[in-house]
């Protein structure tokens, strides 16, 4: 992406189906500091993103708005037609980021990231990031991408640290975005972030996301709940002391919301 950063902290949009609703949470969310907004065409929402987007009072170039293209629309002339209806139904002519949203199906490397570096040249898209994919299959469309892979968007929360693909991006220069970095709100029960939290003055799911972005990882929380909506944003005033850091890095349990029959792992 054209010098743009990733912030720390994005408003993630899935199962926001309602349109009233997420075009007036996606407003908020701008008015009250955020400046990433995630959606998908697969999430049905990407009308009411858009309008959420373009009624804020916030500069349009100054939001990265992120959406994705669902796997049966991989191929050559199907993505490039994905993008333009997202566009379309957004009500805007540019997106700032758009990624493969699963390596599966109809995802044929050369074909689906020539289409998406036409996009690019095109000057439709700015910024072009991939999801869900393994170390491998990122080599590799690091192979046909010609302009780049900026993002890569994962599952990522202290019981899924994903120690070796981050190492990967990073030192590909690949900024990571951790998706379902709430486990869907189970973080707030697992006890080391619930410990660690009752000796500072914030909650669980703040040092969650504060352990996310010490490892310099941006997140996209979703919430319907304007409270929530406010305390993630704040998250990243938390510094954690490097013992915290290790408390959680130490966390041997594993869980994985996002986990489809069709998933390349
Ligand atoms: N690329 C992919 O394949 C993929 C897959 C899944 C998700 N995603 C992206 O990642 C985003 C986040 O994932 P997600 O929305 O499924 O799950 P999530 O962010 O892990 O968790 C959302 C849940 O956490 C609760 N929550 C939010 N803030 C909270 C807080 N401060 N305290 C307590 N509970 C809180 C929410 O409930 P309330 O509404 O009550 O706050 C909601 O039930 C999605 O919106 C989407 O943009 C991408």
């Amino acid at each position: 992406m054209s010098e743009r950063t990733i912030p720390l902290i994005g408003f993630g949009t899935y199962r926001l189906e309602d349109h009233d609703q997420c075009a007036a949470l996606v407003s908020e969310a701008l008015e009250a500091g955020y400046r990433h907004v995630d959606t998908a065409s697969a999430y049905n929402n990407e009308a009411a993103v858009g309008e959420g987007v373009r009624t804020a009072s916030v500069p349009r170039e100054d939001v990265v708005v992120a959406t994705k293209v669902w796997y049966d629309r991989l191929d050559y002339g199907d993505l490039k037609r994905s993008v333009e209806v997202s566009l379309d139904r957004m009500g805007l002519s540019t997106l700032d980021l758009v990624y493969v949203h699963w390596p599966v199906s109809t995802y044929d490397p050369p074909r689906t990231f020539a289409a998406l570096d036409m996009l690019f040249e095109d000057g439709l898209i700015d910024g072009i990031g991939v999801a869900n994919f393994t170390i491998e299959q990122l080599e590799s469309a690091r192979e046909y991408c010609e302009a780049g892979i900026d993002v890569l968007q994962i599952e990522c929360h202290p019981l899924l640290p994903q120690w070796e693909l981050c190492e990967y991006a990073y030192s590909r220069d690949i900024d990571i975005v951790a998706h379902t970095p709430l486990l869907q709100g189970e973080l707030e029960d697992v006890p080391e972030l619930r410990e660690l939290s009752a000796d500072r003055n914030c909650s669980p799911v703040q040092v969650g996301l504060a352990w996310l972005q010490s490892r310099g990882i941006s997140a996209i929380p979703g919430t319907s709940d304007l409270t929530h909506l406010v305390e993630n944003f704040e998250s990243p005033s938390i510094e954690l002391t490097e013992d915290e850091q290790a408390t959680i890095d130490g966390i041997e349990r594993r869980r994985r919301i996002a986990d489809p029959y069709f998933a390349p792992w």
